[in-house]
């Protein structure tokens, strides 16, 4: 089955799916195996991890070439935290376009202005994009699509701007007319009281563990780096971190071993005297 079908289907099927966090190949490949059904390719994630920050600092073509890495990587389909779409209606659309060539299922937007902030960041109230402005943005990138299964979601940041449940409501009916394939309702409270309202007027087909594998191998280097940092050896960190063999696995180098003996010449190093 398609990448973009396994996401649709994840999204309107009645149970409730879950949506893991990765940010490159390697943190895809572990999402996949550890039996998750669909990736969320984080923005914050994807730009922590080339150093820079979440204001869209890390070009849309650099996070492109990050997701192919990502869905070369795996078999189960990714949702692409696209911002704001990284412009207008016209970047959101040729994005659209892109992904499709790069076997990215769907990708979700946001209803904030380019350059976008953090959701979390501490700071001013976040200014939202119009309704119209980002309905005409959502059919622009629902026209471009060339597979049908293609996944556009909306995210409403009203929550999180400041504005109350009734203008988030009104954007999420909005977006769904304008033909998002679904909603993303986002908080910032650390209670569920906001979703739990949502949810009664929607209900929710899948939810996103949005950061915590960046976090948890932040934690880890940080805790590897400053110990070996301070030990001046690796005596004491080896049994702490992954074998390379388990790098290798994750690499899959065996296949490239079985790949070798089918393709390169067998006598290559008999051969010699080719001068
Ligand atoms: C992200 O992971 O980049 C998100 C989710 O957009 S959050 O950071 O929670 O806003
Ligand atoms: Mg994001």
């Amino acid at each position: 089955m398609k990448k973009t079908t396994r996401l649709k289907q994840l999204i309107i099927s009645p149970s409730l799916e879950f949506l893991m966090e990765a940010h490159n190949g390697l943190s895809a490949a572990i999402v996949e195996e550890t039996g998750f059904k669909g990736i969320w390719a984080s923005g914050l994630s994807m730009s922590a991890s080339m150093g820079v920050r979440d204001n869209n600092e890390a070009s849309w073509t650099q996070i492109l070439d990050n997701l192919e890495f990502m869905s070369d990587a795996t078999a189960i389909p990714i949702l692409l935290d696209g911002d704001t779409g990284y412009g207008n209606f016209n970047n959101a659309r040729r994005l659209v376009k892109k992904l499709e060539q790069r076997g990215i299922a769907g990708v979700c937007i946001e209803d904030k202005l380019f350059p976008k902030t953090n959701s979390f960041i501490d700071g001013e109230a976040q200014p939202l994009a119009s309704i119209d402005e980002f309905t005409g943005k959502i059919k622009a990138m629902k026209d471009t699509q060339a597979d049908d299964d293609f996944v556009v979601v909306a995210r409403v940041e009203a929550l999180i701007a400041g504005w109350d449940m009734q203008e988030a409501l009104r954007r999420a009916e909005a977006y769904r007319l304008a033909g998002a394939d679904a909603i993303l309702m986002h908080s910032k409270k650390s209670d569920c009281t906001e979703i739990e309202t949502f949810m009664k007027e929607w209900g929710v087909s899948a939810v996103i563990w949005a950061n915590h594998n960046l976090r948890a191998s932040v934690a880890a280097m940080q805790l590897i780096s400053k110990r070996i940092f301070q030990e001046e050896s690796l005596v004491g960190a080896e049994g702490t971190v992954a074998k390379l063999d388990e790098i290798f696995r994750l690499q899959k180098a065996e296949e490239l071993q079985r790949a070798e003996k089918i393709y390169l010449p067998t006598a290559r190093l008999a051969e010699g005297g080719h001068r």
